[in-house]
């Protein structure tokens, strides 16, 4: 199969030497990717800047912002059988960023935001993709509805949940547990090594797509 994977967090620019970002780490979408190239799948890792090694025979196309991952997403998206968003996109960036540094003074300072575009909520309303498509969600209360929201509202066959609040998984560790939420069934992958829950996603995913 063509799998695209969204992985690691965006910087949307503040201004020259400033950014807004978010914790995640890019390590589940970077699990994903080399585990799906180890099964002998053909991948496409879009990735925002995170500090881990690009996995083994992977395509990779950095990206800074979200509306870089965007642009990406939307270019590559039409060839694939499968994408996996496991970005962490900003979903607000700074509406008027500042072309040169800002300068400290002692009044206060507001930013106006404007919406970051979704990218996964637009792969089949804008993008018309058809393929199978994964979504994440990153939770801290109601998780399982939480993510089911998000299953039907993003047109996913797999949306893969997980409580981001609880100490010692999740952003930024090795380890997660991830609820596979499908239109259907909820199945839970108890705690495990991201690369061990990667495989298991993939095999998911690779079910999915036979059907
Ligand atoms: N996502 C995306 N583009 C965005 C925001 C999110 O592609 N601008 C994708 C993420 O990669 C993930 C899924 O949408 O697969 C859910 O992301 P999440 O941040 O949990 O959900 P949001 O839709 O942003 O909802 P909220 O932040 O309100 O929980």
């Amino acid at each position: 199969m063509k799998i695209l994977v969204t992985a690691g967090p965006t910087r949307e620019p503040i201004d020259p030497v400033r950014y807004l970002s978010n914790r995640s780490s890019g390590k589940m979408g970077y699990a994903l990717a080399g585990a799906a190239a180890h099964e002998g799948h053909q991948i496409l890792l879009i990735s925002g800047p995170t500090s881990l090694d690009i996995p083994a025979g992977v395509d990779f196309l950095p990206v800074e912002t979200g509306l870089e991952m965007f642009e990406a997403v939307q270019r590559h998206i039409g060839r694939m059988d499968a994408a996996i968003f496991a970005a962490a996109v900003a979903d607000y960036r700074p509406a008027h960023p500042a072309t040169g540094k800002i300068k400290k003074s002692s009044a206060p300072l507001s930013l106006d935001l404007v919406p970051n575009p979704d990218i996964l909520g637009s792969c089949r309303s804008v993008f018309g993709f058809t393929g199978t498509l994964v979504g994440f969600a990153a939770e801290t209360s109601d998780v399982l509805d939480h993510a089911r929201g998000k299953l039907i509202a993003k047109g996913c066959d797999l949306l893969v949940a997980n409580d981001v609040s609880r100490p010692g998984i999740g952003f930024e560790s090795d380890r997660n547990e991830v609820h596979l939420v499908f239109p259907d069934r909820i199945e839970t992958l108890p705690e495990d090594d991201k690369t061990s829950l990667a495989l298991e996603i993939i095999h998911q995913v690779e079910k999915l797509h036979a059907h």
